[in-house]
C-alpha cells in the first residue's frame, strides 16, 4: 500500500528517497512523488504516475538536490491515480506533506478549509491536511505545534510526513493507524512507513506509537505521545530483512520465496517442540492457563491468512475436539455475532496492519459482557511490531521473514505450521488430543522440512505442467476435506498474478452445479493425498474425463492414481494426512508462479493489488 520515506541529512538526500520508495514498491501502489528542499530555500517537487523508476528518469532530467526532503508511493483511495492526486500535497509552495491512510472527515474539514479561502487542486483527502496545517501554521507560528494542533482535528488513519521552507531543520512525523519508523543515523536522521526502506543508510530504528509526534532534526529527535507529553521511545537494532530485499539467484521474489519455505518453517518450529510435545509457553507466559479454559475457537482472517484459518477449522475439530469458526474479517467486523462462552479469538495475518483483521480485533475486544466476551485474543503474525500483534493478548509469530512478493506464499505455509502448533497445544493442554498422537505429529513436523524440499525438487516437472493452462481462461480445483482450502489458495494463487479466472470447490460438490462448466477448455487441478476420501475424490475425476475435461492432479505417489490420455500426474511424496495440507500447497504455488511467468504478467507485484492492504 503506500509508503512515504523522508530525511534530514547535511549530504544530497534524493537518491537515498528514491532508493527507498524503491524498497517500498513491493507493497503496491499506482504513483510517486517527492518534494526536495534545495539549497537555495525552495521546496521543488516532482511526481508521476505509474513507476518509481518513471520518477526516478524524470530525476536525472530535473536534477533535485536538498538536505531535506520527502517521498511517497500512492494507492489510490480518494481520487484517480494521477500526477495531480500523487503526494507530496502542497499549500503554498513551501509546505509539503505526504500521507498514508484515510482521513474519515475530510470532507467537512475540505469544507471548512475552502470557507477559509483554501484552494483546493486534488481530489483527495491529504490535501485537507495540508491546508490545514498552513492554517495552524499562519495562527501559531511553529511547524510542530501546528501540527500537534491540526493532528487534534483529523479523524481516522494516518501516517504522515512533512516539510516546510519556513522551518528547515526538521523533518516532522505524526502516527495515528499507520505505521512509521524513524532511522537513526550520525548526524543524519530519516523516516518511513517500513524499515525495509532505510535499510541502506542505517539498521537502527525507533518506531513511533499510536499518537505519536515527531520532530526530527540532523542531530536529534524528540517525540511527543497522544497526550502531548514528552515520551522517549526505544532504539533497537535491526538485523533480519537485509537479504530479504534482494533476488539472490532467483527471477522473482515469489520464486525465491516459495524455496525459502524449508528453512522459514524449520524457524517457525525452532524453540516450539519438546521431544513429544508442543511447548505451550511459546504463545506466552499465560497460554496454558488459558487454554485450559478454551471451549471454542473464532479464527477471523482475510485472502490467503483466511484460507490457513479454514485449514486449521478441521484440525481444530478433529485433533483437539475444539468447535471453531472462521470468517473473513470484512464481514465479521459488521455482523452482529453471538459469542460462546470461552472463545478464544484468534486473527492471522502475515503483515499485522491489514484494516478489516484489525478492526475485528478491535470490536471484539470492544465487547461488553452483556453481549458476550472473547476469553482472550491471539494474534498468528509475521511481523512482530505490527498493531496486530500489540493489540492482542498473545502472540505466535511466524518466522517467514520479509516477504516481499505480493502473493503470499511463505507467510502462508508458516502460519499453517503456528496454527498446527496451536491446534496440538490446545489439545494437549484440554486433554483431547491423545499423548501418542501428539508426539507422532511432533515428529512429523521435525521431519516437514525435508519434505517441503523434495517438493520443491519438483519445479521443473510443475513448470512442464503449466504449458497447458498458458492460453486458458478458466480452471476450476477441487479438494475435499482440508484439501478443500488448500484448493482454494491455488487458486487465488493462479487469479492474482496469471490474471486466470480460477475457482476452488470442494470436489463433492461438482455435481451440484460447476461440472456444467467443465469440457476440453477447462483445466481441472485437483490435490490428492492418500487419504480416507481418496476413493470418492477418484469418482469425482471421474466425473470430469467423462466431460472431457483435462485433469491435473497433485497425488501421494501411492494414491493409485495413473497418468493416461487427459489425466497428467504429479507425484508427490508421501506425508502424513494432518501435515499434507502444507505439503500440496507448495506444487500450486509453482504452478501459478510458472503460468505467470508464461503469461509474461508482472509476477511480483501483479495490476491492482497491494502487499498490505491498510485501508477498508
Ligand atoms: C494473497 C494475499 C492476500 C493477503 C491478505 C491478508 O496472496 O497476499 O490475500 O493474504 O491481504 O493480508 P495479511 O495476511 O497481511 O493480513
Amino acid at each position: 500500500m503506500c509508503g512515504i520515506v523522508g530525511a534530514v541529512a547535511e549530504r544530497n538526500i534524493t537518491a537515498i528517497l528514491l532508493e527507498g520508495l524503491k524498497r517500498l514498491e513491493y507493497r503496491g501502489y499506482d504513483s510517486a512523488g517527492v518534494a526536495v528542499l534545495d539549497n537555495s530555500g525552495e521546496l521543488h517537487r516532482l511526481r508521476r504516475s505509474g513507476k518509481v523508476a518513471e520518477l526516478e528518469q524524470a530525476q536525472q532530467q530535473e536534477q533535485l538536490t536538498g538536505r531535506l526532503g520527502i517521498a511517497h508511493t500512492r494507492w489510490a483511495t480518494h481520487g484517480a491515480p494521477c500526477e495531480r492526486n500523487a503526494h507530496p500535497h502542497f499549500s503554498g509552495d513551501d509546505l509539503a506533506v505526504v500521507h498514508n491512510g484515510i482521513i474519515e472527515n475530510h470532507e467537512a474539514l475540505r469544507k471548512q478549509l475552502k470557507a477559509l479561502g483554501y484552494v483546493f487542486v486534488s481530489d483527495t483527502d491529504t490535501e485537507v491536511i495540508v491546508h490545514l496545517l498552513r492554517h495552524k501554521l499562519d495562527e501559531f507560528g511553529d511547524l510542530t505545534v501546528a501540527l500537534k494542533a491540526a493532528a487534534k482535528e483529523l479523524h481516522g488513519a494516518y501516517g504522515l510526513a512533512v516539510v516546510s521552507a519556513k522551518q528547515p531543520d526538521r523533518l516532522l512525523a505524526a502516527r495515528s493507524g499507520s505505521p512509521l519508523v524513524i532511522g537513526l543515523g550520525m548526524g543524519e536522521n530519516f523516516l518511513a512507513s517500513d524499515q525495509l526502506a532505510l535499510r541502506q543508510v542505517t539498521d537502527r530504528f525507533m518506531y513511533l506509537e499510536e499518537g505519536d509526534i515527531a520532530e526530527i532534526r540532523r542531530d536529534s529527535v524528540q517525540i511527543w505521545d497522544a497526550n502531548g507529553q514528552p515520551v522517549a521511545r526505544e532504539s533497537v537494532q535491526y538485523h533480519e530483512g537485509a537479504e530479504a530485499a534482494d533476488k539472490g539467484e532467483y527471477r522473482h521474489f515469489m520464486l525465491k520465496e516459495i524455496h525459502e519455505q524449508p528453512k522459514v518453517v524449520q524457524r517457525t518450529l525452532e524453540g516450539r517442540l519438546g521431544d513429544h510435545q508442543v511447548l505451550v509457553q511459546a504463545f506466552g507466559p499465560e497460554a496454558a492457563e488459558l487454554f485450559a479454559k478454551v471451549r471454542n475457537v473464532q479464527i477471523v482472517a482475510c485472502g490467503t491468512s483466511y484460507h490457513a484459518g479454514m485449514v486449521a477449522r478441521y484440525w481444530l475439530e478433529e485433533l483437539a475436539g475444539i468447535p471453531c469458526q472462521v470468517e473473513v474479517a470484512s464481514e465479521f467486523r459488521y455482523r452482529k455475532v453471538v459469542v460462546q462462552p470461552d472463545t478464544l479469538f484468534v486473527t492471522i495475518s502475515q503483515s499485522g496492519e491489514t484494516a478489516d483483521s484489525l478492526a475485528a480485533l478491535r470490536n471484539a475486544k470492544a465487547r461488553t459482557d452483556k453481549e458476550g466476551r472473547y476469553l482472550a485474543s491471539l494474534a498468528i503474525c509475521n511481523v512482530g511490531i505490527s498493531s496486530l500483534v500489540r493489540e492482542s493478548d498473545l502472540t505466535l509469530l511466524t518466522q517467514a521473514g520479509p516477504e516481499i512478493g505480493v502473493a503470499s506464499t511463505k507467510a502462508f505455509t508458516t502460519q499453517l505450521v503456528g496454527l498446527l502448533l496451536l491446534t496440538l497445544a490446545l489439545g494437549q493442554v484440554r486433554g483431547t488430543l491423545a499423548p501418542a498422537l501428539e508426539a507422532e505429529l511432533i515428529d512429523e513436523l521435525r521431519r516437514l522440512p525435508t519434505r517441503l524440499g523434495e517438493a520443491l525438487a519438483m519445479d521443473t516437472t510443475v513448470e512442464k505442467i503449466s504449458e497447458h493452462f498458458a492460453e486458458k481462461h478458466h480452471t476450476l480445483f477441487l479438494g475435499r476435506g482440508a484439501q478443500y482450502p488448500v484448493a482454494m489458495e491455488g487458486a487465488l494463487k493462479l487469479k492474482e498474478i496469471s490474471y486466470i479466472h480460477a475457482e476452488a470447490y470442494p470436489a463433492g460438490e461438482l455435481k451440484h452445479g460447476p461440472l456444467a462448466l467443465v469440457d476440453a477448455d477447462m483445466p481441472v487441478v485437483t490435490v490428492a493425498p492418500n487419504n480416507e476420501l481418496l476413493e470418492k475424490l477418484k469418482s469425482n475425476l471421474q466425473e470430469v474425463r467423462a466431460r472431457g475435461g483435462e485433469l491435473i492432479v497433485f497425488a501421494d505417489r501411492e494414491a493409485g492414481i495413473e497418468n493416461g490420455e487427459g489425466t497428467f500426474i504429479v507425484s508427490m511424496p508421501h506425508i502424513h494426512d494432518v501435515l499434507a495440507p502444507i505439503l500440496y500447497t507448495l506444487p500450486l504455488q509453482l504452478l501459478s508462479y510458472y503460468v505467470a511467468v508464461l503469461r509474461g504478467t508482472d509476477v511480483d507485484q501483479p495490476r491492482n493489488l497491494a502487499k498490505s492492504v491498510t485501508v477498508e
